[in-house]
């Protein structure tokens, strides 16, 4: 550009306006250089003046031609005018500065909260999905977008870490995560009442029975994902209408909701289960069965489903009281599921869907200015478990509104909730359901097979295809930003404590 500048101010010596007289016709002049005193100290470093060619020497850097820059000073105001077609970084520097922006050159910052309150931006929600294949950067992503936020005040709540791999971000933070497994006496209670529940005997009709169908509805959804997870043959157990009001009456009587309690009395699912399996002449009137028989034949499947997780996966882990005082005033809290690991993926699914559950009830209620980026990494195991499991991420996600809190949610592919069942219409709209809940989506590296899912699923072009499926492959924290319509090509760089925190290769190294 100064050359060919250069070249026609020479050609059109006459015609053609200097810089400083096409600014003064915008209304602004060009600013003289201020004169700097060169200073020299005895301590300096440079004790020598170099030219800009370097020192004519072997290894000394010395170039023979220099490049061709030419400089110029004005504000920012002014540097439009003369160059208006330079790409420009789209997003305000605000937030956790990920990487690098490969499209403009810029330093790329991660605000999705300042996205939302910034029209411009075209952003309604703050929640975030990464995809990729394994070992492409997907939790370290995570791990760094979480570090480098807490700068911001904000807290981090890990939902499930199935590997203990966010377990020496905790250690370096001074948090000892919670670990769940058989024969450890951390309890969680996916039935929790949560914070909802605090002062119960103080609030009015009004306010306890909004406060109530929020519990009791994050309830239904657990149980029905619950229930949906078991299979008869290749099936899911179905849940329909009689299975719901059977569940949602037995819940009113246990927690004492049906007879007006001062307070919610905490329910566990066994003692849900044996509500159900012996069933008080009042729970079959209320669900309008003519008949203890008809309540038995009406609800067998579902009783059968609950009967077979109180005594399989929720044993010793979700059965009791929650017994875990997270503290919701450090940096992180983290909730080990890595003992499950060889109980297979079915039992690490149910133990997320727990999580996720119990997760949502805490987030109900939060202090002003309590803002949480709330992670749930390796969440296809929970989507493998059926249509319901789905469906119930699908709600807590929507129905954790908590304002300033940022949902990150870790799969594969998008198609990820489709290997649940068949890949029917339905299960398509519950999967591009689930996607439009996240305006933030973060695409790693993919293999080529996935493209068309990419296209039919999220949209993407033919060029942002080939961004995923190729160049993204190309490096460990290379992903495609898309952040509302707009899309960036980031490359996510690690300082080397990071590269320490993340590292997810231990096993490979022990080798
Ligand atoms: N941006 C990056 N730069 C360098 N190394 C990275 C980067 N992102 C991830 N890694 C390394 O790659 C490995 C796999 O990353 P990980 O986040 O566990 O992948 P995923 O969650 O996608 O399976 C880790 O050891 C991690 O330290
Ligand atoms: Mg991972």
């Amino acid at each position: 550009m100064s050359h060919g500048g250069r070249r026609s101010r020479q050609g059109h010596a006459q015609a053609s306006r200097s810089v400083a007289g096409l600014l003064s016709d915008m209304g602004a002049g060009l600013q003289a250089r201020p004169a700097v005193p060169v200073q020299l100290d005895d301590d300096r470093l440079f004790t020598q003046f170099v030219s800009a060619r370097g020192r004519r020497a072997r290894g000394t850097g010395w170039a023979p031609a220099l490049a061709p820059l030419s400089m110029w000073r004005m504000t920012s105001e002014q540097a439009p005018v003369l160059w208006p077609l330079t790409a420009a970084q789209g997003l305000p520097p605000t937030g956790a500065q990920m990487g690098i922006d490969l499209l403009s050159g810029g330093a790329f910052y991660c605000d999705p909260l300042g996205w939302v309150k910034d029209d411009a931006i075209g952003v309604t929600n703050p929640n975030m999905f990464v995809f990729g294949k394994p070992g492409r950067g997907k939790s370290a992503t995570v791990k760094i977008f979480c570090l480098r936020m807490m700068d911001f005040g904000y807290r981090v709540l890990i939902l499930g870490d199935t590997k203990d791999e966010y377990e020496g971000l905790c250690l370096a933070l001074g948090v000892e995560p919670f670990a769940i497994g058989h024969g450890l006496p951390a309890r969680v209670n996916p039935l929790d009442i949560g914070p909802l529940g605090g002062g119960w005997e103080r609030l009015d009709a009004a306010e306890a029975s909004r406060r109530a169908s929020i519990v009791f509805h994050r309830w239904l959804m657990l149980i029905r994902g619950l229930v949906g997870s078991q299979k008869i043959g290749s099936e899911s157990v179905p849940f329909g209408p009689s299975d719901e009001t059977a569940v949602s009456s037995a819940l009113r009587f246990l927690t004492g909701f049906t007879h007006g309690g001062t307070r919610l009395r905490e329910v566990t699912v066994p003692q849900l289960w044996a509500a159900l399996d012996e069933p008080t002449d009042q729970l079959v009137n209320e669900c309008r069965f003519a008949s203890p028989r008809q309540f038995y034949d009406e609800t067998r499947t579902l009783r059968d489903a609950l009967g077979a997780l109180v005594k399989g996966h929720l044993q010793g882990l979700f059965d009791e009281p929650t017994t875990i005082k997270p503290d919701w005033r450090a940096p992180i809290q983290s909730l080990s599921l890595s003992r499950l690991d060889k109980s297979g993926d079915g039992a690490v699914g149910i133990a997320l869907l727990c999580l996720n559950s119990w997760g949502q009830g805490m987030r109900e209620i939060a202090e002003r200015g309590d803002v949480r980026i709330v992670v749930r990494d390796e969440t296809w195991k929970q989507m493998r478990l059926g249509l319901e499991p789905v469906k119930t991420l699908d709600s807590n996600l929507r129905l954790s509104r908590h304002v300033g809190d940022v949902q990150l949610v870790v799969y594969h592919k998008p198609s990820d909730p489709l290997s649940a069942g068949a890949a029917d219409s339905q299960a398509v709209a519950i999967a591009k359901d689930l996607l439009h809940l996240a305006d933030i989506r973060v695409l790693h590296g993919q293999d080529k097979a996935v493209a068309d899912e990419l296209a039919d699923l999220l949209g993407l072009n033919a060029v942002a295809q080939q961004l995923v499926t190729g160049w993204a492959m190309g490096g460990k924290g290379r992903a495609l930003w898309t952040v509302g319509e707009r899309q960036f090509k980031v490359e996510c760089r690690l300082t080397p404590l990071e590269r320490d925190l993340t590292y997810t290769n231990e096993a490979l190294r022990i080798a």
